[in-house]
């Protein structure tokens, strides 16, 4: 594939790109869907409810981020966001941070972050590397309860004025490792505009593949180098 060195490219990532790196997604038979009811874990109410089970749903998903290393999607993702002349804005739904491990800066957690914790009183969004409970407090007032940063059911994500900007007047929009059953992600391919190309990466055609114009199918870790080298020109790494 070739596009004009200016070209604007958005990329959006799913579960699917963290797969090879030992996280579970989320609709596979084994994945995370399958122990736990959106419900329970999921959901400001469920929170509400008891938070306990929601701080403990967290705390070993966080935890389970110390044991995964990033893999060559991710590295290809950072390299073509580094070597690409034109703007690149790279969108995850991912709350693992295994594309900032990689180096991608132009990055937007758009359902949230593991690694961050979100006072409930006064707002602000602090770093939080370990666990959290009931007792834990924001660093910045002190006093307000912090919960996990992370886009529940029933909330709005991260970042969408900024998201659909990028699209709109975007040239490529690339679908990688993404089922396509959560909106608004999974409607990004419409609001692209009508000059732009649209490719899925992903493992097997996700829900929304017709709408776009060229699917490949197969693993994040072969496909992903594979397109970044075409669009920079030279041999995959
Ligand atoms: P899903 O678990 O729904 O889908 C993952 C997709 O990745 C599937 O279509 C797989 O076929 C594909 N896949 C698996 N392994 C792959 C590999 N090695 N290479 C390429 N593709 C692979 O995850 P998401 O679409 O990311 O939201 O889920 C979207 C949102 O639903 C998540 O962000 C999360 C979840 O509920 C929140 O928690 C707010």
């Amino acid at each position: 594939m070739t596009l004009p060195r200016d070209a604007r490219i958005v990329i959006l990532t799913g579960a699917g790109i963290s797969a090879e790196s030992g996280l579970r997604t989320f609709r596979a038979a084994d994945g995370l869907w399958e122990d736990h009811r959106v419900e329970d874990v999921a959901t400001p109410e469920a929170f509400g409810r008891n938070p306990e089970l929601v701080y403990r749903f967290y705390n070993e998903r966080r935890r389970s981020l110390a044991a995964v290393q990033l893999n060559a999607a991710h590295l290809a993702l950072a390299r073509l966001e580094k070597e690409w002349p034109g703007e690149l804005l790279l969108v995850t739904q991912n709350v693992d941070d295994l594309h900032d491990r990689a180096g991608s800066r132009n990055l937007l957690h758009m359902h949230g972050e593991l690694l961050k914790g979100r006072c409930l009183g006064c707002g602000a969004v602090a770093d939080w590397p370990d666990d959290m409970d009931g007792h834990s407090r924001c660093p910045t007032c002190t006093r307000g309860l912090v919960r996990p940063h992370i886009v529940w059911f029933g909330e709005l994500p991260l970042g969408l004025e900024r998201i659909y900007a990028a699209l709109e007047c975007c040239n490529l929009f690339v679908a990688i490792g993404t089922s396509g059953h959560v909106y608004p992600a999974a409607g990004f391919v419409e609001a692209v505009g009508p000059r732009a190309r649209t490719v899925e990466l992903n493992l097997e055609p996700s829900r929304v593949v017709d709408a776009f114009q060229e699917h490949r199918v197969g693993r994040a870790t072969d496909l992903v180098p594979a397109l970044v080298a075409e669009l920079l020109g030279g041999p995959a790494f």
